[in-house]
């Protein structure tokens, strides 16, 4: 084994930031990892984590049934960070005074620093802060000095650094708290003493090394999709294992222009990546003759992926291995038992699912998104893939709304969509979108004139979007020229469309998709 690198471990409470805490502090150099609050003293002992963060959460510690912080926790030795309700928590279990003030401190606040301390060393003595708590500290527990407070926070921040323990009642997570990042920062390198290793670079380094450990001689193989994830996973286990890795790309005629291509050319071009690229058009669209029914669609589409996959599998000779592209934020959601996973459950469609009989090869399990970009960029992926949008698994079939998806609809569905991506593109307004693409209702023509005649065409539909991760999002306010010229090539360039609109509904209660 490679030496282990320094973690720090946030125990979540519940608060809609935790998530944010553990990538603010890989972002500062150190690994980190979001655990329940529930978790067992064993395990956080087996961790062997530098120090704990007890993040925020919904609940007054005086509530029936509040998650309660056991003792022992604070007790092992290593530093603790209480933020908001976890600050709240250590407070009442040392014997400090938290209630419930009359008036909540939501939004930004002013904080004085009356001490430094070890905590908020280097930090102004009048800074602005994020606060969201109704409950707050009046006293601090005997040992602890009262570092701050702000105007409805008598103890805003507090240390013992003698025990290790520390506590802020604002938010350092946030960007509206200016020297949050500085504070993690101390917290992390002068107290918890970490090591700050954690970059794209070393966690490349650490999953190569893991791969070849876990996959030894064995044969792997790889489902390329073209998104990101799957890139980076295939290139990290190609630079784990060589050649020992094959991927596979399944073109199901649901892409985009040129994107089978560009995913052939990276990986098999410049990255000599044994790659099997299967044109299966015919028997996606075979098998999606007549279907009009959205969840039809995903349906046929899901199984045909996993039977073409399979027969490539075993043409392959069936490897052990299969490389997934899961995430951090997945394997949180599964653990977690968090709502989402119901909305959710359709978007494996065009994924394989777990049963299939290999042994998984997850490299990306421990990475957010924006760290996946990270890897990315490190290990040299193309720009192009690093950045890529989503694109659903079920591709440009279920753009193809309301209607049977044929070639033909497919191809005007494309060319409308390669208008759509090159002005995005050139406007530079590509990476600040979440999604762009185009819809095509397939039975739905218009009148239109062009040229002195009478025409009847197709709709374009231009669906632009904001979002941190797809749970809600915000269409997006493209400029009006630019949308103006996204139409009017759309209508030069492609004969049977006559007609551009733009969807300006928000997820909720519209969906990203139309299907
Ligand atoms: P919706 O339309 O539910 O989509 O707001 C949220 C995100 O998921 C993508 N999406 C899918 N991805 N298979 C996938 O792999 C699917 O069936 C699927 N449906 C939607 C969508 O593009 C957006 O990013």
């Amino acid at each position: 084994m490679q030496t282990r690198l320094d973690e720090v471990l946030v125990l979540d409470f519940g608060g809609q930031y935790s998530q944010l805490i553990a990538r603010r502090v890989r972002e500062c150099g150190v690994f980190s990892e979001l655990l329940p609050h529930t978790v067992s003293l064993e395990e956080v002992r087996a961790r062997a984590p530098r120090g704990l963060i007890l993040s925020g959460g919904p609940a007054s510690v005086y509530s029936e049934g509040a998650p309660r912080l056991p003792r022992e926790l604070l007790e092992l030795g290593i530093p603790v960070l209480g933020i908001c309700y976890g600050m709240q928590a250590m407070v009442l279990e040392l014997g400090g005074r938290v209630e419930g003030a009359a008036i909540g401190e939501f939004g930004r606040s002013a904080l004085k620093v009356r001490e430094h301390g070890r905590l908020l060393a280097g930090t102004p003595d009048e800074q602005s802060c994020w606060m969201s708590h109704r409950d707050t500290v009046f006293e601090a527990p005997p040992g602890f000095v009262a570092l701050a407070s702000s105007s409805e926070s008598p103890v805003a921040a507090l240390e013992d650094p003698a025990r290790g323990l520390y506590g802020i009642q604002f938010h350092p997570e946030v960007v509206h708290t200016p020297y949050g990042n500085a504070i993690l920062k101390t917290f992390l390198e002068d107290i918890c003493g970490c090591d700050m290793a954690w970059s794209p670079e070393s966690v490349a380094e650490r999953q190569i090394a893991e791969i070849r450990e876990q996959v030894g001689a064995e044969r792997v193989i790889c489902g390329l999709s073209g998104g990101v994830d799957s890139s980076v996973a295939a290139l990290l286990t190609h630079k784990a294992v060589g050649d020992q890795l094959t991927c596979v790309f399944v073109d199901h005629g649901l892409m985009r222009k040129n994107e089978g291509d560009q995913v052939v050319a990276a990986f098999r071009d410049t990255f000599h990546v044994p790659l099997v690229a299967v044109d299966a058009e015919d028997r996606f669209l075979r098998r999606l003759a007549g279907a009009t029914e959205p969840e039809r669609k995903r349906k046929i589409i899901g199984e045909e992926f996993i039977r073409v996959f399979e027969e490539q599998a075993a043409a392959l000779g069936n490897p052990r291995f299969l490389v997934q592209g899961t995430l951090y934020s997945d394997v949180i959601e599964s653990g977690g038992g968090h709502g989402a996973a119901t909305i959710k459950s359709h978007h494996n469609v065009g994924g394989l699912p777990e049963d299939l009989g290999f042994e998984l090869v997850e490299p990306l399990r421990m990475l957010f998104k924006d760290e996946v970009r990270e890897v990315g960029a490190a290990i040299g992926l193309p720009e192009r893939l690093v950045w890529r949008q989503p694109f659903p698994g079920p591709g440009l079939a279920i753009r193809v709304v309301g209607g049977e998806v044929t070639k033909e609809r497919l191809e005007l569905l494309r060319d409308a969509d390669f208008v759509l991506q090159d002005e995005i593109r050139s406007a530079g307004l590509y990476r600040e979108l979440w999604q762009s693409f185009c819809v095509l209702p397939a039975d739905l023509r218009t009148v239109g004139v062009q040229g002195d005649e009478r025409s009847y065409g197709y709709v374009v539909v231009i669906r632009a979007v904001t979002s941190d991760d797809a749970m809600t999002a915000d269409w997006a306010r493209l400029p009006y020229d630019l949308i103006e010229r996204v139409a009017s090539r759309m209508i030069n360039e492609i004969p049977q469309v006559n007609r551009v609109v733009l969807d300006v509904t928000s997820k909720p209660p519209g969906t990203i998709e139309w299907e």
